[in-house]
C-alpha cells in the first residue's frame, strides 16, 4: 500500500482473500466506479493467512482506505479482530465487509444474508414469499449458515436441511432453533415434497467439482430454484428446474447484491444491480 499526500489521497477498497486472484469483487466495484464517475479504487489484496491480524491492524493507518470485503480464507478469522460487528455478522458467524468508521476503529457486517435475499426479490419471475411452504437447503457449510440467516429473517417457519454429513445439519439446528430440520443426505430428493423454496449451498455443480444429483420428481413445479453456484451461471440443478417448468433464480445475483452495502459505506452511493453489471461482471 503506498502512502501519499494528503491532496492526492483517493478513496479506496479492496478485498482481502488468499488467494484472491479468483474474486470478481474488483470487477464488480470498479464497474460502480466508474458508472457513478467517482474518483476511488478497489483492488485485488492477496494477504496470507500468517499477515491478516497485521493488515487489518494497519488498515486505518493507511490514507484513503476505507474498508475492505473479506473472502476465502479470512471470513470467520477477521471477525475477532473487528471492535464492532454487525447482528447478520455474529450470527452468521464470518464477516464480509469491513468499514473503517470515522475514529480509526473497524466495523464488520456479513452482506451475504441481504445480497441472497434480495436476488430471490429481484430476479424471483413471480416474487418469493416464505409465508408459501417449507424452504429446502442443500449443504451445512459457511455459505449455508448466510442463506439460514436470510431465511429465518425473511420469516421462513420450516427449513429442511440436508448435508452429507447430518451433524452439521442437527449443530446448525440446536443453534438456529425449531424452524431448521436436519436431513439425511439420502433423503434430499423425498424431502423436496410440498417445498416453495431449493437451495443449493454446496459446492457440487460448480466447475471442477463432483456434480450435483438431486431427483426434483418430489418438488412442486411453483417451488423456486436457487443455486449459488455461479461458474457456470447455468448449473445442472438450474436448468434441470427450468427444464421441468420450476422458475429459477442464478446464483450471480447473491454476489452483486452482497457488494450493495459495502460500496455505498466506502464511496457514498448507493449503487444498483443492473443488466449491464452482470454482463460486465460475467465478462472475462
Ligand atoms: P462454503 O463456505 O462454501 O459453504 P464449506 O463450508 O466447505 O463451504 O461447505 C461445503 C458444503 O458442501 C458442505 O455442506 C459439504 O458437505 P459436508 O458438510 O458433508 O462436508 C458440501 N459438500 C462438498 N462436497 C460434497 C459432496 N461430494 N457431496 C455432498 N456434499 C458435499
Amino acid at each position: 500500500m503506498s502512502v501519499a499526500n494528503d491532496d492526492q489521497i483517493i478513496p479506496r477498497a479492496g478485498v482481502i482473500g488468499w488467494p484472491v486472484a479468483h474474486s470478481r469483487s474488483p470487477k464488480l466495484h470498479g464497474f460502480w466506479l466508474k458508472q457513478h464517475g467517482l474518483v476511488g479504487r478497489y483492488d485485488k489484496l492477496p494477504v496470507p493467512p500468517e499477515d491478516l491480524a497485521a493488515f487489518i491492524a494497519d488498515l486505518p493507518k493507511e490514507p484513503g482506505f476505507r474498508g475492505v470485503n473479506v473472502t476465502i480464507p479470512h471470513k470467520i478469522a477477521v471477525l475477532p479482530l473487528m471492535a464492532q460487528v454487525d447482528d447478520a455478522a455474529r450470527r452468521i458467524g464470518a464477516v464480509n465487509t469491513v468499514v473503517v468508521q470515522p475514529d480509526g476503529s473497524l466495523h464488520g457486517s456479513n452482506t451475504d444474508a441481504f445480497g441472497f435475499i434480495e436476488n430471490l426479490k429481484a430476479d424471483a419471475p413471480a416474487g418469493w414469499k416464505a409465508a408459501n411452504g417449507p424452504a429446502v437447503v442443500l449443504g451445512a457449510g459457511g455459505a449455508a449458515r448466510a442463506v439460514i440467516v436470510a431465511l429465518l429473517d425473511a420469516g421462513v417457519t420450516e427449513l429442511r436441511l440436508a448435508n452429507r454429513s447430518i451433524e452439521k445439519a442437527e449443530a446448525l439446528a440446536a443453534e438456529f432453533g425449531k424452524a431448521i430440520l436436519p436431513v439425511a443426505w439420502d433423503e434430499r430428493a423425498p424431502a423436496l415434497a410440498g417445498a416453495n423454496l431449493l437451495v443449493n449451498t454446496t459446492s457440487l455443480g460448480m466447475a471442477d467439482q463432483p456434480p450435483l444429483e438431486i431427483a426434483l420428481n418430489d418438488l412442486p413445479p411453483a417451488a423456486l430454484v436457487n443455486d449459488i453456484v455461479y461458474s457456470p451461471l447455468v448449473t445442472d440443478l438450474l436448468a434441470n428446474a427450468k427444464a421441468r417448468g420450476n422458475p429459477v433464480v442464478d446464483g450471480l445475483g447473491m454476489l452483486l447484491h452482497q457488494g450493495r452495502p459495502g460500496f455505498e459505506a466506502w464511496f457514498g452511493v448507493a449503487p444498483a444491480v443492473t443488466p449491464a453489471l452482470r454482463d460486465a461482471v460475467l465478462a472475462d
